[in-house]
């Protein structure tokens, strides 16, 4: 780049712009109804989310918003309260000028969501506030923002009073937990498609909303050099970490329900592992991405009680350190049982059967209160065959590519060369790019990403039923076998450490060892 040259110049002379097809793009006007519109997950992501999604101007065509809750607030006391979120849990210093605009689309229904008075009651104010598309449409999204026990009930109404392919054009956003395990989520999915087809039900993973995440699929199939190496012929083994150094925050009776394998595993990790693994697309279209990552969830090689007991490993923390200040244990934290059994930590060792993986070792592993937050994913090549370098080779680190989802977003490539004015000394460096420093932009963050894609109708970043079906059809008996055989053990691991000694021994015994950028 030249002195003179400004950063957008320089992007626009490296930029390419695929032909992406880009019909159904335009967010129409819609209303969005928000069951659990007051609740927790209200307050902290949804609404700071559409909040900054209409600072954009992205929602000039028209819409407006429909708290329901069971709280007896009027409008006037629910924009009081969405304010306080937004100051409270909004990523920018809260903007009077914008909340006076973007509150007067606010409104609110109270009401009990067994009350079927309510859902007529729904409907009138729908139509009421509902601005028609070019096509005389009225668009409406509900989203389920509710422990997930509820959401059968409200689809049920939906459907019993002709509000999911009535009137309206309609599409359902149901958030995660999808099921407590693949026979529940096989019923809600049943209860779901009773109501609604397919193509109008958005199932959040917010891990797909990360802009890293996605460019899972960009890394791998546009560079030449890395799709033709991305196989059992050059790679010897592939990590997932996904580590947090947060506890269970204010959330003990749910994780007490849920556990790490619920809670991360079957949904964050095996999306990230289907895109790691998934053969590319025939096209960059929705169905054709997610009928790829299928295919590799299908392809998980069949694990017995044997191998769940040799290659999975559970884990809880104890009381620790992290960055030098103490830390309580899982079994004192709020709402959380003094003999809890809940796992906080995963580690575990998978493969594919398939061409392209057979017998490479996917190792994952996810847990609260680790060292520190980190998503990554690495790519271990297999060693050259010739020692060339004699005695030394024998240490010689293998090359590997690590994509780092979080906090940093970045991808290095490490591999060896000659240690200045030595004779023979190999040093290993890494080649990093660094998002921020090079785009210097901001994305939007996951939330307000995958409601924009909603609004516009793109399912690409959303869950399939027969993607979700597939994971919990992976991690069930991970679970029954934990389940069914309570540790022994827990605590078994101190806040701050990476999880139990089991962990390590689980690569150490195959010679390999976790890797960490
Ligand atoms: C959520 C889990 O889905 O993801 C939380 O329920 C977890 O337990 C969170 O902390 C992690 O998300 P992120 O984006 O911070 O990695």
């Amino acid at each position: 780049m030249s002195v003179m040259e400004s950063p957008d110049m320089m992007y626009s002379r490296f930029l390419q712009t695929c032909d992406i097809p880009v019909e159904g793009k335009r967010i129409e006007p819609f209303t969005m109804v928000i069951f659990g519109g007051a609740g927790d997950l209200s307050q902290r992501k949804l609404l700071p989310s559409i909040f900054y999604i209409f600072r954009e101007n992205v929602l000039a065509g028209g819409f407006s918003l429909l708290g329901f809750d069971r709280t007896g607030l009027s409008d006037e006391q629910y924009r009081t309260v969405i304010k306080g979120a937004v100051r409270e849990f909004g990523r920018e210093p809260f903007d009077e000028g914008t909340w006076d605009e973007f509150s007067g689309y606010l409104n609110f229904l109270s009401g009990d969501l067994e009350d079927d008075e309510k859902f007529g009651e729904l409907r009138k104010r729908v139509d009421q506030i509902a601005i028609p598309d070019s096509n005389g449409n009225k668009n409406v999204i509900y989203y389920m923002a509710l422990p997930p026990q509820v959401t059968p009930l409200v689809v049920k109404k939906l459907k019993e009073h002709n509000l999911a392919k009535g009137e309206f054009r309609t599409k359902i956003i149901v958030e995660k937990p999808f099921g407590h395990d693949l026979r529940s989520a096989e019923e809600l999915n049943k209860i779901l498609l009773d109501a609604f087809d397919e193509n109008q039900i958005y199932r959040i993973d917010h891990y797909l909303g990360k802009d890293s995440v996605q460019n899972i699929i960009f890394f791998r199939f546009t560079n030449t050099i890395f799709e033709e190496i991305w196989n059992r012929h050059y790679i010897d083994n592939v990590q997932i970490t996904v580590a947090e150094d947060i506890g269970i925050e204010h959330r003990g009776a749910f994780y007490e329900r849920a556990g790490v394998v619920r809670d991360i595993v079957q949904n964050h990790i095996m999306q990230i592992f289907g895109l790691i693994a998934m053969e590319p697309p025939i096209a960059f279209k929705a169905d054709f991405i997610r009928d790829e990552k299928l295919k590799i969830l299908r392809a998980v090689h069949h694990m017995d009680e044997g191998y769940l007991d040799k290659f999975m490993v559970s884990g809880q923390y104890g009381p620790g350190t992290i960055r030098g200040r103490p830390v309580a244990g899982y079994r004192e934290e709020k709402n959380v049982s003094p003999i809890s059994n809940a796992p906080t930590f995963f580690a575990g060792k998978f493969y594919i059967d398939n061409l392209r993986w057979a017998g490479v070792p996917f190792y994952i592993r996810t847990g609260k209160r680790l060292p520190t937050r980190i998503t990554e994913i690495c790519l271990q090549f297999k060693q050259l065959p010739v020692k060339l370098f004699g005695r030394t080779c024998d240490t010689l680190e293998p090359n590997i590519i690590i994509l780092t989802i979080q906090p940093d977003e970045k991808i290095a490539l490490r591999f060896g060369v000659k240690y200045p004015y030595s004779e023979s000394h190999i040093y290993h460096v890494n080649m990093v790019f660094n998002y921020n420093e090079t785009f210097k932009m901001k994305v939007h963050p996951p939330y307000e990403r995958l409601l924009i894609d909603c609004m516009r109708g793109d399912l690409t970043l959303f869950v399939r039923e027969d993607t979700v079906e597939e994971m919990w059809a992976i991690v069930d008996p991970i679970l029954s076998r934990w389940e069914g055989n309570p540790p022994e053990d827990f605590p078994n691991y101190a806040a701050g450490d990476w999880g139990p000694a089991a962990a390590y021994q689980l690569l150490e015994r195959e010679n390999r060892k976790w890797i960490t950028s």
